[in-house]
């Protein structure tokens, strides 16, 4: 039974450990008998991966933060319309690792572009896409670069311009989210990612059931 569809989006800073936990979350209702479709941005559509690559490849500075925001709100609608729509249509639960708020924090908030203009570039683009839940693991930058430098070897396609960004960019994305947070906290939960895997997934799982999404 799937009840009704619903979309939850996974955000935080570099190293957080999004895409292991939003894979155990899919696991955790798949085994309930829930349809789910895991995605991420930027990607989830073939015109947005594409996208994807000429975003996170090459040099820290191959692209103007403006330029980088609106190729994020066109990935984002491109995905919006051929994936995420047409999923929740079907009944399905769309697990989203990164959404709208990573472009509010990182391109807004880090690079300078301005909050409120991300969120009207966004506004253009798609509209209102609002997720049912938004989990924003929470850490302190320098253990999430620690992390996210060790996974680097498994990296083959050199997709970390924005982690190769310094340091006092990571801690503004890190206010960002937390910021986004307290905006909207019908919406969003911060989650202290610093603690074990497993323990981190009971958590978010316990967070699912306590909003009373799974019903
Ligand atoms: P990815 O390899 O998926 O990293 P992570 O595991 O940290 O999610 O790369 C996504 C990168 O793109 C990440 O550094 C954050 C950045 N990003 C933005 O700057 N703005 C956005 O709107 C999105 C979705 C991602």
């Amino acid at each position: 039974m799937n009840g009704r569809p619903r979309f939850l989006t996974f955000e935080g800073g570099e190293g957080a450990g999004k895409s292991t936990q939003i894979r155990l979350m899919a696991d955790w209702l798949a085994a309930k008998g829930i349809d789910v479709l895991l995605t991420r941005e930027p990607g989830g559509s073939p015109g947005a991966e594409l996208i994807r690559d000429l975003l996170l490849k090459g040099a820290v500075d191959r692209w103007l933060p403006i330029s980088e925001a609106l190729m994020l709100a066109a990935a984002r609608a491109d995905h919006i319309e051929r994936t995420i729509r047409p999923a929740l249509k079907a009944g399905k639960w769309v697990l989203c690792d990164r959404f709208y708020d990573s472009s509010v924090a990182y391109q807004g908030a880090g690079r300078g572009v301005g909050v409120t203009e991300v969120q009207t570039i966004q506004k253009i683009a798609f509209g209102d896409m609002r997720p049912d839940l938004t989990l924003i693991l929470d850490l302190p930058v320098d253990i999430g670069l620690k992390r996210a430098l060790a996974r680097e070897g498994e990296k083959s396609d050199m997709e970390d311009r924005f982690e190769r960004m310094e340091r006092s960019f990571h801690e503004t994305l890190r206010q960002a989210f937390l910021s986004i947070a307290e905006a909207e906290t019908d919406r969003c939960v911060v989650v202290n990612a610093d603690q074990g895997i497993e323990q981190l997934q009971q958590q978010l799982r316990g967070i699912v059931t306590d909003r009373s999404l799974l019903s």
